[in-house]
């Protein structure tokens, strides 16, 4: 399935977005593993959560839903099933790690799978620590895919440093520590989305978070039993990310998009945004378990910024829609220390880089960053051709990046959509962009 986007106009409207996709399958698994009946509502439809909804289904949890709201009737931490066949976790890298650390601990052995880009993925990050607890998890030669986890009688805690900057590894072994004996202790030299401690916390898990500098230290028990709880999921800020950059990029255009997460570890994007001069004001906040608000976006003139080494872990899924307000900025945006950019559902250093080529934009790419020289303002990208590699994000920061060129620009292989944004192409419709599929 191809994206056909026409040059855009002004776009104005209010849209909500689908369900976060990071809190949904944190509430599945929690939910999964409870001593009851959740109710999850907002939950992500998408193909990566449907996934995790999948596994946890074969290994005999009862999970039905009415009108996009999810019962889940938790089988306990000690109640899951052998599953008849091995585990197809699709495309979902955040699935399939942090339910490595579920499965680590269960007195029966399971085989993971997934999808072509999955299978390309490293795993070497979580058989280490899960390892490390003594977990029997083997991946294949290279460190990928298919991993055969074997039983194991009992985990044990660890002080873990993180080697690489990952909230999945970090959530990985914060499930394996709820079977752990012994205090697990993790600490991230950069600091992390943390939707496993607060969602830990709504299904009253405690976890101690301390800090020291700029290192933070996350230290959680094994604990007995995991009460139930009811969860309603706020918008994804990774895919209001692309209305974000639409309104911005878009003569005369005004949105407002509702009800999305702003928690503090994820909203970097919106730092560099403002820095580079955007107009993006925070409405309704409000917090529940986790930070809402509403977004308003207004069309702005950007100017090309050094991005912050800092908040490159806390907009690493956004990295597309920037390198897009990048390139129509004024001057040089310069990004460095992102080089977990290209272990993701694409190498996206190197997908954008092809997709600003395209577009006719002049950058430089190294090893962990990249140069892009923005056309400014009033820049406009040549109509394309345009390779999403198969990765969601490449395809909707492209799409949208299409509204500013001279002519209608064709998005090739976009069904990853689907992974995380299902029902992309009503949403830039209500709004006003032009958009169909081919
Ligand atoms: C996620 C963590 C990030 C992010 C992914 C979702 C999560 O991955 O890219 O889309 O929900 O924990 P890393 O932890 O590998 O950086």
């Amino acid at each position: 399935m191809n994206f056909l986007v026409r040059k855009g106009t002004s776009l104005k409207g209010e849209i909500n977005i689908p369900g976060d996709k990071s809190m949904s399958h944190r509430a599945i698994m929690l939910a999964s593993l409870s001593e009851g009946r959740c109710q999850i509502s907002g939950l992500l439809e998408g193909e990566d959560c449907l996934a995790t909804i999948d596994v946890f289904r074969k290994m005999g949890v009862n999970i039905s839903s009415s009108d996009g709201n999810y019962l889940i009737e938790g089988n306990g931490l000690k109640g899951l099933k052998q599953p008849n066949e091995s585990l197809d976790f699709g495309n979902s890298g955040t699935s399939i790690r942090l339910c490595s650390g579920v499965l680590s601990a269960q007195s029966f052995a399971t085989t993971l799978l997934g999808d072509e880009s999955l299978s390309l993925r490293p795993m070497q990050r979580i058989v280490e620590p899960l390892t490390l607890m003594g977990a029997k998890i083997l991946p294949s030669k290279d460190g990928t895919l298919p991993l055969s986890i074997l039983p194991t009688d009992s985990l044990q805690s660890i002080e873990y440093t993180l080697p690489v900057a990952s909230a999945q590894v970090k959530s990985c072994i914060m499930f394996a520590g709820l079977f752990a004996k012994g205090e697990t202790k993790i600490t991230e030299e950069v600091v992390t989305r943390n939707h496993t401690e607060t969602m830990f916390n709504a299904f009253g898990i405690p976890v101690e978070t301390s800090t020291s500098g700029n290192k933070k230290t996350i230290s959680l028990s094994r604990v007995e039993a995991i009460k139930p709880a009811n969860i309603d999921i706020c918008g994804d800020f990774s895919s209001a990310s692309f209305f974000i950059l639409a309104a911005l990029i878009s003569p005369d255009s005004e949105i407002l998009i509702k009800n999305v997460g702003v928690n503090a570890t994820r909203i970097g994007l919106l730092h560099a945004l403002r820095h580079m001069g955007a107009n993006i004001e925070l409405l309704n906040e409000d917090e529940a378990y986790e930070p809402t608000a509403d977004i308003l976006v207004r069309s702005s003139n950007l100017k090309g910024i050094s991005l912050n080494s800092a908040l490159v872990a806390n907009m690493i899924d956004e990295m597309p829609a920037f390198f897009i307000a990048a390139a129509l900025a004024e001057g040089v945006t310069i990004v460095k220390d992102a080089k977990e950019l290209r272990t993701k559902e694409s190498d996206r250093l190197e997908a954008m880089a092809s997709a600003l080529d395209a577009f006719g934009v002049k950058y430089h790419l190294n090893q962990d960053g990249i140069e892009i020289y923005g056309l400014g303002s009033q820049g406009v990208f040549k109509s394309a051709e345009i390779n999403s590699y198969g990765d969601h994000r490449i395809a909707m920061a492209s799409a949208i990046g299409s509204l500013r060129a001279d002519k209608e620009t064709r998005i090739l292989d976009c069904e990853n959509v689907n992974t995380s944004f299902p029902g992309f192409i009503d949403t830039c419709q209500k709004i006003g962009i032009n958009i169909n599929q081919s």
